[in-house]
């Protein structure tokens, strides 16, 4: 939801700011901008649609050189996507520009306020009220950017992260936030502010947190770190882990194609060093002691989109492990319900960014409820970690692509070791019980890698079935999550209509749906173990068949009883059922991936969409 970098230091700056802003794009294309200082002044080009967009039009219109600037890539929330509203804004004179990252909920007071002292304004954003702001108390403070930043963060409402810089003062930038993400990026005589790590990696993995509402002063050889009332901030610098190559393509066409490539990698790293040499599972980040582990009566788990079908696959398993009532609720909608919650409730809020707002403002909530909340998060240092009592990082690496993958296979290993650690210290399953599924576990990278390699027909069904209307998904027990993850991959990527239903609700409406050559995905579970799902979803698939549907079943290898009601089978490894769907889901991205590409649709940067959605 909207790139920023800023840049203060002794390289070119634009090419910085553009290099950052090609790492960012993922988070928002609907138009993008950047704003030197130089020795002519404030030098802005911004232009709508996507990056390429504005680096054909510097092409043509070459900035003057500068050291210090600011880049922004916007997704769209005030305004439309148009040349006038994208950032960076200025000021009446244009001596300052601003971009800017949330929504500001004051900005029509704001507006009129200055409006009537007098000021211009030029576009329809709610960022443009900000830049007047600090025209009018850079003023006031003696051309004090930083203060002036303080005084304005001061009187806003919503979320922002903001950055600024001032002609009269060409080595320096200013930057805030308040429930939106912005990160530090330490180097040798330069400095940068980004609302990712990826933006910097390539020069610096030094990186300092910004905390909530903090402004940060930037110059190339200093970073000075405020509270917006203008005491020194307390601040947690580290080192990023992985390099400026875990951020790129390597070779592959798409992100989102490298991303479903690495999963076998990302399952193997988030189940890395969590067993002791007595083989009891250890979780380092749980900042919950066993006491408090005990104390617990309820989990309800948050998130939103695929983390939210992440939280689905977990209810089933933790249930089943622990005994303890597991709810899993859409973080958008936990707050409204006014949900019971106590202290001795966990909440598990599942966020790969670690900064969607609908998570974090329901997070928030439950704290406030004297809940104990526990991130599964993807993002070290971002902001839902942060704010929770414990966390539990999953190492998927960086994901760039706007459709979530690796990040959710890594979730739904991280839900159930947690599963796995309550049930351990709980004494709801013996340890041998534990050890046996942390080795049926260990043994999906493996069995990943092997659905991988056989995603050829795979590719070739998406290519038969591209002139579809619609495409439906079914499942029962964890297979239905998977149904409806897959749907969501279709809709988001090819923009086709797709939906996920439990296989037994067909008949209660859903069945009106099909009609001759309907294609129905269905996930089938092990007939081994689970004999009566596996039974019951057979008899699902006949009744779609019996009225004219096409069907894809995705189905264990040795599964003989599917043949004779699929149209396609699509093989996986054999697994128990709670394991099924890091296989299963795998065919359903690749398909998705696939109708993309052959539709000619952009697989990372999907329309309408950004990753990390910072607004609620
Ligand atoms: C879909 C997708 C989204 C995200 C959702 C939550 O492919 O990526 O549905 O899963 O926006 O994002 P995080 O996990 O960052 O909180």
């Amino acid at each position: 939801m909207c790139g920023i970098i800023g840049y203060a230091g002794s390289q070119g700056a634009l090419e910085v700011v553009i290099d950052g802003l090609r790492r960012l794009e993922y988070r928002g294309y609907d138009s993008a901008g950047v704003a030197l200082l130089t020795d002519q002044g404030l030098a802005i080009e911004k232009r709508a649609g996507k990056l390429s967009n504005l680096m054909n039009s510097l092409a043509g219109r070459p900035l003057d050189p500068s050291t210090t600037g600011i880049g922004h890539t916007r997704w769209a929330t005030h305004g439309g996507p148009t040349d006038r509203n994208a950032h960076p804004h200025t000021d009446c004179e244009h001596k300052l520009a601003v971009i800017h990252n949330g929504i500001i909920e004051n900005f029509v007071e704001l507006r009129q306020a200055l409006e009537k002292k007098g000021h211009e304004f030029s576009s329809d954003t709610d960022t443009e009220s900000v830049a007047h702001l600090l025209e009018d108390e850079y003023r006031e403070c003696n051309s004090d950017l930083a203060e002036a930043m303080r005084r304005v963060c001061r009187q806003l409402r919503g979320a922002f992260t903001l950055v600024a810089i001032h002609v009269e003062s060409p080595h320096q930038v200013v930057g805030a936030r308040r429930n939106s993400p912005l990160v530090v990026g330490r180097g040798v005589d330069e400095n940068f502010l980004a609302s990712d790590v990826s933006a910097f990696i390539a020069h610096t993995r030094s990186a300092i947190e910004l905390g909530q509402d903090q402004v940060v002063d930037l110059r190339p050889d200093s970073i000075e770190i405020t509270n917006f009332d203008g005491t020194p901030a307390v601040t947690n610098e580290y080192e990023v882990t992985w390099d400026s190559a875990a951020a790129e393509k390597g070779g592959f066409d798409h992100f989102m194609l490298k991303e479903i490539e690495e999963q076998p990698r990302a399952v193997n790293e988030t189940l890395m060093g969590r067993v002791g040499i007595d083989g009891r599972l250890i979780l380092d980040e749980m900042r919950l002691s066993d006491d408090e582990l005990r104390e617990i009566d309820k989990i309800i788990v948050i998130g939103c989109g695929t983390a939210y079908h992440a939280g689905l696959i977990a209810k089933y398993a933790i249930e089943h492990w622990t005994r303890i009532p597991v709810e899993i609720e859409l973080a958008s909608e936990f707050r409204y319900r006014d949900p019971i919650v106590d202290r001795s409730t966990l909440v598990i809020a599942i966020s790969q960014s670690g900064e969607t707002m609908d998570t974090l403002m329901a997070l928030r909530h439950a704290r406030e409820q004297r809940a104990r909340v526990l991130a599964i998060c993807n993002t070290n240092g971002s902001t839902i970690p942060r704010e929770s009592d414990a966390v539990f990082y999953t190492h998927a690496g960086p994901e760039i692509a706007v459709a979530s993958t690796k990040a959710f296979l890594t979730q739904i290993v991280a839900a159930y070791l947690v599963g796995l650690y309550l049930a351990q210290v709980r004494g709801t399953k013996f340890g041998d019980e534990i050890s046996e599924i942390l080795t049926q576990l260990s043994a999906m990278p493996a069995k990943i890698e092997q659905v991988l390699e056989t995603m050829e027909p795979v590719r070739k069904l998406a290519n038969t079935l591209k002139d579809k209307q619609s495409v439906l998904f079914l499942g029962r027990h964890v297979g239905f999550p998977v149904a409806l993850e897959g749907a969501l991959k279709l809709k988001e990527l090819a923009y086709m209509h797709a939906e996920g239903f439990a296989a037994g609700e067909l008949k209660h409406g859903p069945i009106a749906l099909i009609e001759e050559g309907t294609p129905v995905i269905v996930t089938v579970p092990s007939p081994r173990g689970r004999s009566i799902i596996h039974d019951k979803v057979l008899s699902n698939i006949q009744e779609v068949r019996a009225r004219g549907a096409l069907t894809i079943v995705i189905a264990e290898e040795g599964d003989e009883s599917v043949i004779n009601f699929a149209d396609h089978i699509i093989r996986i490894p054999t697994c128990p059922t709670l394991l099924q769907p890091l296989l299963a889901t795998v065919p359903l991205q690749v398909f998705a991936c696939e109708m993309a590409t052959i539709k000619g649709f952009d697989v990372d940067q999907p329309r309408n969409l950004a990753k990390s959605v910072t607004v609620e």
